[in-house]
């Protein structure tokens, strides 16, 4: 039975700024991956604060939306079979330095804050962050 997914994929404004979204694409479409929606904005901090509500009340919240609403951000929806799981291993751990060789932390990741690249973690928040970006 196919399990086709979608998950939320953001290239961070660290990223953007050293033009690496053609690469960081092009990684995810050599893995398999759809690029179904896609598109590059500039968030205001109080957009940020929603996004990662789930993260209020950690210490490193406010640093973590001024840094996302910092610089334009390309946004999309990327699909494929077990998306959401596939997408983690290919991006790695959170903190670039803890991140397997080949992961697209490892490769472009700066610190844990300019780490490059989010993604959804779990099909009820690709869902819930998809339609934060893309709905109406
Ligand atoms: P992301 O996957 O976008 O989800 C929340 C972000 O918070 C995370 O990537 C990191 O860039 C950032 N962050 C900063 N400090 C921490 C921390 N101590 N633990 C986890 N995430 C952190």
């Amino acid at each position: 039975m196919s399990n086709i997914e979608q998950t939320l994929s953001i290239i961070k404004p660290d990223a953007v700024e050293r033009n690496l979204q053609e690469e960081i694409k092009n990684e995810f479409n050599k893995n398999g991956f759809r690029i179904a929606k896609e598109k590059k904005i500039h968030i205001s901090k109080d957009e940020a604060e929603q996004f990662y509500k789930v993260h209020q009340s950690k210490p490193f919240y406010n640093d973590l939306c001024e840094y996302l609403s910092s610089g334009p951000i390309v946004v999309m929806a990327l699909e494929k079979e077990n998306a959401v799981l596939d997408n983690r291993k290919l991006m790695g751990a959170t903190n670039p330095k803890d991140a397997d060789e080949g992961t697209l932390r490892k490769k472009y990741g700066i610190s844990i804050d300019k780490n490059s690249v989010h993604g959804s973690d779990s099909v009820e928040n690709a869902n819930i962050e998809i339609d934060f970006f893309f709905k109406g």
